[in-house]
């Protein structure tokens, strides 16, 4: 069996649109919010931090996981490795990092999240939010995860579930570009949108103590601001493409209308309902 390989599934896809993510997540802090939640979740404030814990953050983007963490482990020499298949984001980390000011304990790596160039067992926890679902292979994603972590380690992972407006202006967009197409097709964003399956895999890759948790964030822009975000953005790009090429043109206008009938002020208020997984290595 052949697997299509969509734009957001390469390195390619986000390297065209490592800028925009980085000032959309900058002005809203979107993400950032969901890796908050899994920061406390998993190396609380006001819990004992091992001296020199070691952390890997696969699929770091700019950065929204490895900020946080860095700061949370400096006061006990706390280290993270920052991974990401995409050179540009990597990039924009860097950037983040001097925005940020103060951080010198992080190292950033160029890595695909399915081929850890890492020694087995040397983190102590290992993290990838909003990145797992487009990896091609998911379970060999999560045995990689499994695989660099030290036992008694701890991993957690973001991922979007089905209740997500962008998804749905998306999906309108599509029904109405190309109404013969199947409502709502397999899509990588939402490859990881069912808590039943997330556990299964997590088992299936030796995991125990798995918990996924339902957590909702909501990303807030104007419109404009929006189009700006989805412009060259590889999720949207893709789904541009997919459509029959005489509606292409039509797309940026459509993904307004849409907007503008569930947002008529044109301000936008995203509430998105994401999945936290956390799993030990036994
Ligand atoms: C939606 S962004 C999330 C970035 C960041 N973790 C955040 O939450 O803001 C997805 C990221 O996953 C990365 N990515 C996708 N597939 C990957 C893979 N196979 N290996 C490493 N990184 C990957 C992309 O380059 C991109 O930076």
């Amino acid at each position: 069996m052949t697997t299509t390989i969509k734009l957001e599934q390469t390195s390619k896809g986000w390297d065209q649109s490592a800028e925009g993510y980085m000032d959309m997540m900058q002005k809203t802090g979107f993400t950032r919010s969901f890796a908050q939640d899994l920061l406390n979740d998993t190396i609380p404030l006001d819990g004992k931090i091992k001296q020199g814990v070691k952390v890997l953050d696969i699929a770091t983007g700019a950065g929204a996981m490895s900020i946080i963490t860095a700061n949370r482990i400096k006061s006990v020499g706390g280290h993270v490795l920052a991974t990401d298949f995409s050179s540009e984001m990597l990039k924009c980390l860097e950037k983040e990092i001097q925005k940020e000011g103060g951080i010198n304990n992080i190292t950033a790596q160029e890595m695909d999240g399915q081929n850890l160039t890492l020694s087995d067992n040397s983190f102590d926890f290992v993290y990838i939010v909003f990145g797992l679902m487009f990896f091609p292979d998911k379970i060999r994603g999560i045995t990689e995860m499994f695989r660099v972590l030290k036992s008694g380690g701890t991993c957690g992972i973001a991922t979007w579930s089905m209740t997500n407006p962008t998804a749905a202006v998306l999906i309108g967009t599509i029904a109405k570009l190309d109404p013969s197409r199947p409502p709502s097709g397999p899509s990588p964003v939402n490859s990881l949108a069912d808590p039943v399956g997330i556990e299964q895999l997590f088992k299936q890759a030796g995991f125990v103590n798995i918990k996924v948790t339902p957590k909702e964030h909501s990303m807030e822009c104007s419109l404009d601001e929006f189009l700006v975000f989805i412009n060259g953005n590889p999720v949207f790009a893709s789904a541009k493409e997919s459509l029959p090429i005489a509606n292409q043109h039509l797309f940026e206008q459509t993904i307004k209308e849409i907007a503008l009938e569930i947002y008529p002020t044109g301000q936008l208020k995203l509430n998105s309902l994401a999945y936290l997984t956390t799993a030990q290595k036994p």
